[in-house]
């Protein structure tokens, strides 16, 4: 039988990381998170000085990325050749990068397969922009995960507050506008939600409310 898929979508800031994690944990399925494979090259081309619109030089870094995601501790790190890189990639920077090299057809064209290989058995919760579109177009429960830029700001806020990093609400909203005007407007795998996805808009909903909501359909579809 074919490997049940999950596909969260939608803009940066709106949950998808916290949620996707959150419901894989439950089901006891594997999960994707495709972001950090386009922030992941983007690192790579700055350890390996390649500049970010140097398209056949990234496509061949995406293809040989060495990365590994071992769970230490009960927390997932995430190694690049040997080093933890789990901080370096999570600043706004490096989302920033990401969002480049994510969109030159050849890299995504390289991590096509990369993101495929990890559909296994008992299933998968794959959390991205075009998870639902383009990389699992037959997953049986798309999901377009939303919430007002305002507040999707708000959360990053708290999120690089708890982790000690200093930041500006203003300018968190402006990158964050800015990501997601250039993940929506470029020409390949734009971010948009599937014909058949269910938009779920998580601006006055709970983390466990929503990872309730999404086990539920499921349940239902399943
Ligand atoms: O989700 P995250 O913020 O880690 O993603 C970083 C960037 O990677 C996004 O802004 C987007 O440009 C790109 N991305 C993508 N397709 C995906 C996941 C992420 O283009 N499936």
């Amino acid at each position: 039988d074919r490997v049940p898929v999950l596909t969260i979508d939608g803009p940066g800031g709106a949950g998808k990381g916290t949620i996707s994690c959150l419901v894989a944990e439950r089901l006891g399925w594997h999960l994707l998170d495709s972001g950090a494979l386009y922030r992941l090259t983007a690192q790579a081309a700055i350890n390996h000085d390649v500049a970010v619109d140097d398209e056949i030089a990234l496509a061949r870094l995406a293809e040989q990325l060495d990365v590994a995601f071992p769970i230490e501790g009960g927390r997932p790190r995430t190694m690049l050749e040997g080093d933890d890189v789990g901080q370096a990639i999570r600043t706004e920077d490096a989302g920033e990068r990401a969002s480049q090299v994510a969109a030159l057809p050849l890299v995504r064209q390289a991590l096509l397969q990369r993101q495929r290989d990890f559909c296994q058995a008992p299933g998968l919760v794959a959390d991205g922009r075009d998870m639902g579109t383009v990389v699992f177009p037959d997953a049986p429960l798309k999901i377009f995960l939303t919430a007002s830029a305002d507040e999707r700001a708000r959360r990053r806020y708290l999120q690089l507050q708890e982790a000690g990093v200093d930041a500006s609400l203003p300018s968190l909203l402006k990158e964050i506008q800015a990501r997601d005007a250039r993940d929506m407007q470029r020409s390949v795998a734009p971010l948009k939600p599937a014909d058949d996805a269910i938009t779920l808009d998580t601006t006055r909903l709970s983390i466990p409310e929503v990872v309730d909501r999404l086990t539920e359909l499921l349940t239902q579809r399943g």
